[in-house]
C-alpha cells in the first residue's frame, strides 16, 4: 500500500472548505492508502495562541475528523508536537534549504505584505521546512492538500532531492495530490477569495459546527450575480460556480448534471436545495461529533497513533543524524 501523509493546523474551527478540500478526500483515501494524519500544533505556534484554546482545538480537530468518517482502525492519527522527531528533522532540513527559496513562498510573501518583518516570528518563515520534515519522516508517497499548500510540497520535494543528492538515496520524494474539484472553496460573500475561518465577516464561511438554521441562511444569502442562469463559469460567475462546486461535492453529482437540473430554475430554488443538502451533510456529523468529544475515543486513538508514528519517525531521524556525521554512533 502506498503511504499518504497530511496535517491540519488546529488554529480555528473547521469550515466547509476544510471538509470539501481535505477531510472528505481523506475519508475516501483511507481504504486504498496507508494514511498518516496529524494535528499540526507546532505549526499553530507561528502566530500567538491562547494555550487553553489551543489544547481544546487539538482534540476538537480529531473528534471532527472521526465524526466526518475517518476510521481509527485504518488511519494513524497523532499530534505533531508529541513526536520530537518533527522538530529535530526540521532543524536538519534548515541546513538543506536556502533563504532565497523560503523567501519565495507565496504564503510567506502574503503575510509579509500585511505585516512587517519586525513583528513576524521566524517560525513563519521556516514553516515550510517543518512541513517538509512532517512529510519526509514517514517516507510518504503522496501528500493530499488544498492548492494553497502545493508550493510547500514542491519545496519538500526539492529538499528531499537535495538531501538524497548530498548523502545518498534516503528519502522518498513525495507527490502532492490536489483534488480536481474543491481544492479552493470560496468565500460565500466574496467568491474570489478562499473560504477561511479567519475571515472578518462570518457570513462568508460555514463552520462544520455552525447552527444549521444559520448555515442555511448563509447559503441563501451567498453573493451571486445579476445573470439568471445556473452555469459554471468561474471567471464571470464566481459565486454560482462556487455554489455548484459545493453542491456537486456534497451530492456526488457532476457539475454538468446540476447545470441541467437547474437550467430553468431560479437562483433561489437552486440555493434552497443546496441549503438542504448542506444541512443533510452537517446534521449527522454534528451529532457524531457531540458523542465523540465526550467519550475517551479521541485519547485512545491519539495514543495508538503516537506509538506507531513515533517509532517510524524516531528511526528515520536517528538515521539522518548518522548520515550527516552527527553524534558518535555510525
Ligand atoms: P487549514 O485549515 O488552513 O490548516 O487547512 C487544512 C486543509 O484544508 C488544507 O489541506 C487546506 O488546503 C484545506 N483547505 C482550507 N481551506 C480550504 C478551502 N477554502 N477550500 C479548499 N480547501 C481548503
Ligand atoms: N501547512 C498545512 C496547512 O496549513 C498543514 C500541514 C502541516 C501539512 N504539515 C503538513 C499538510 C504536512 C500536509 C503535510 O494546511
Amino acid at each position: 500500500m502506498k503511504r499518504m501523509v497530511s496535517g491540519i493546523k488546529p488554529t480555528g474551527e473547521l469550515t466547509l472548505g476544510n471538509y470539501l478540500g481535505a477531510i472528505q478526500n481523506f475519508v475516501r483515501f483511507q481504504d486504498d492508502y496507508e494514511l498518516f494524519l496529524f494535528v499540526a500544533d507546532l505549526h499553530a505556534l507561528t502566530t500567538p495562541q491562547n494555550k487553553t484554546v489551543l489544547r481544546k482545538r487539538i482534540k476538537d480537530v480529531v473528534a471532527m475528523y472521526l465524526a466526518c468518517g475517518l476510521n481509527p482502525n485504518k488511519v494513524t492519527l497523532f499530534v505533531q508536537s508529541e513526536i520530537p522527531a518533527h522538530s529535530q528533522m526540521s532543524y536538519l532540513f534548515e541546513s538543506h534549504s536556502y533563504v532565497g527559496e523560503l523567501s519565495r513562498m507565496t504564503q510567506y510573501k502574503d503575510k509579509i505584505a500585511k505585516n512587517t518583518n519586525d513583528s513576524m516570528h521566524v517560525s513563519l518563515f521556516t514553516y515550510p521546512v517543518l512541513m517538509a520534515a512532517d512529510i519526509l519522516l514517514y517516507d510518504a508517497d503522496f501528500v493530499p492538500v488544498g492548492d494553497d499548500q502545493k508550493q510547500h510540497v514542491e519545496l519538500t520535494r526539492t529538499i528531499a532531492e537535495r538531501f538524497n543528492h548530498r548523502h545518498g538515496d534516503f528519502f522518498v520524494v513525495p507527490e502532492p495530490i490536489i483534488p480536481p474539484l474543491g481544492a479552493r472553496i470560496m468565500d460565500l460573500q466574496e467568491p474570489t477569495k478562499k473560504m477561511s475561518k479567519s475571515d472578518i465577516s462570518d457570513k462568508g464561511f460555514i463552520l462544520l459546527m455552525d447552527d444549521l438554521a444559520r448555515t442555511k441562511n448563509k447559503i441563501k444569502s451567498a453573493v451571486t450575480d445579476s445573470d439568471t442562469v445556473v452555469r459554471y463559469d468561474v471567471k464571470n460567475k464566481p459565486g454560482i460556480a462556487n455554489l455548484l462546486t459545493i453542491y456537486a461535492l456534497l451530492s456526488d453529482s457532476s457539475i454538468e448534471a446540476l447545470e441541467r437540473k437547474y437550467a430553468s430554475q431560479s437562483y433561489q430554488a437552486f440555493k434552497s436545495d443546496l441549503a438542504d443538502v448542506v444541512e443533510q451533510t452537517l446534521a449527522p456529523i454534528q451529532a457524531k461529533y457531540k458523542e465523540i468529544i465526550t467519550s475517551p475515543l479521541v485519547d485512545q486513538v491519539l495514543d495508538e497513533g503516537l506509538a506507531k508514528a513515533s517509532d517510524i519517525a524516531y528511526k528515520k531521524v536517528r538515521k539522518a543524524n548518522q548520515l550527516l556525521g552527527l553524534g558518535r554512533k555510525r
